[in-house]
């Protein structure tokens, strides 16, 4: 079958896969105040159905997925998905991002079959996650990075969505963190979404964080991935002169978007193919899945999503003109 090629020359070996639309937290900048509508079950994709797209675009050239939600391990018997997964020829890698709430719980299972662990963590400061989640849980989240780092993960990436006058205070103690814990943690740019009231003012750029934490900490440039999202760096203390275990790294995605090497695909819970997180376009694989459809005609919509993906995501105040899908349900 033939790659995932779009008319801008990137290749596409990355597919990001959201299993649920459903959540155990409600942050505020991935939805909205009141309550949301979640999907029936029969909206969403069965895992038989995921492994057969997942499988179909393995032989595109899709060469990794990440496992996203909402939050991936509120679903049911996850790691049912997670093992087909893992026996698919040529998926050589298998990430997952997770609010970390229920992680400690799942990750017997987990450290079995997935490869990398992303996990949100935007406030260590338990009032602050309570107002931010609307849930208590911030203990059960530190308990599941402890526990992942315990059973041997060496590649967690910490995501903390910066929000100015929310939590930009606590860049330093993040950074700080990575003292003695090998953890990446990456400060997100706050991003605008559906129902997140997104404003130019919180959305604290790249540039900013780096003076708040250059301040403290000496920050050493590391060599970018082939696609990279984020900016990494080696940190030393500059009172005591530590070098930190762990690194800290920015996904500049408002102030230096990284459209030219994107190498992604996303796969909605009810599926859909979305070929740009800021883009209303999307593809659906659900009704050919449900109707027969046979291996070609499956990729036949990953052609047409990677065709008609854009060349870059518009800025800021164009995105919030075409916002249609709420956070929670594209997975980030
Ligand atoms: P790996 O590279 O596989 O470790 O994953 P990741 O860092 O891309 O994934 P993660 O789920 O941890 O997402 C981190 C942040 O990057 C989130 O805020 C995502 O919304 C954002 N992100 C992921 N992919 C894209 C993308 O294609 N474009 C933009 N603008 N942001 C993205
Ligand atoms: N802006 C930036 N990142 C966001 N995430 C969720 N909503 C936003 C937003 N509005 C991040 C979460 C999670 C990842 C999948 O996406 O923190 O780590
Ligand atoms: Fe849930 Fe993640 Fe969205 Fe927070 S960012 S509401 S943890 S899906």
């Amino acid at each position: 079958m033939s790659e995932l090629i779009d008319r801008y020359g990137r290749r596409h070996t990355y597919l990001r896969i959201s299993v649920t639309d459903r959540c155990n937290l409600r942050c505020t900048y991935c939805m909205p105040q009141e309550e949301m509508a979640w999907k029936r079950r029969e909206e969403i994709l069965s895992y038989e159905e995921i492994i057969r797209v997942a499988r179909v675009a393995a032989g595109m050239g899709i060469e990794k997925v990440r496992i996203t939600g909402g939050e991936p391990l509120v679903r049911t018997d996850i790691e049912r998905l997670l093992t087909g997964l893992r026996s698919i020829p040529g998926l050589r890698t298998i990430g997952l991002t997770t609010n970390a709430v229920l992680l400690k719980r799942k990750l017997p299972v987990i450290r079995e079959s997935v490869d990398n662990l992303n996990i949100s963590l935007d406030t260590f400061h338990r009032h602050r996650f309570i107002e931010l989640t609307r849930r208590d849980a911030l203990p059960d989240v530190l308990d599941g990075i402890e526990a992942a780092l315990d059973a041997g993960y060496r590649n967690i990436k910490l995501n903390a969505v910066v929000i100015r006058g929310v939590n930009d205070d606590e860049l330093c103690d993040f950074v700080q963190y990575t003292a003695s814990r090998p953890v990446a943690v990456r400060f997100i740019e706050f991003m605008p979404f559906a129902g997140n009231s997104w404003n130019d003012a919180q959305c604290m750029p790249m540039n900013d964080m780096l003076n708040v934490i250059e301040r403290d900490f000496e920050l050493t440039r590391l060599p970018d991935d082939p696609s990279p999202i984020s900016r990494d760096f080696a940190v030393m203390n500059r009172s005591t002169g530590l070098r930190h275990a762990g690194t800290v790294g920015v996904i500049a995605s408002m102030s230096q978007p990284f459209c030219s090497s994107c190498s992604r695909l996303r796969l909605t819970a009810e599926g859909k193919v979305m070929p740009c997180l800021h883009s209303p376009l999307e593809f659906d694989l659900r009704a050919p899945l449900r109707s027969g459809a046979d291996d070609a005609a499956l990729a036949r919509v990953f052609m047409d999503a990677v065709g008609a993906k854009p060349k870059e995501h518009p800025d800021a105040h164009e995105m919030l003109g075409q916002l249609n899908r709420v956070m929670i349900q594209i997975g980030g």
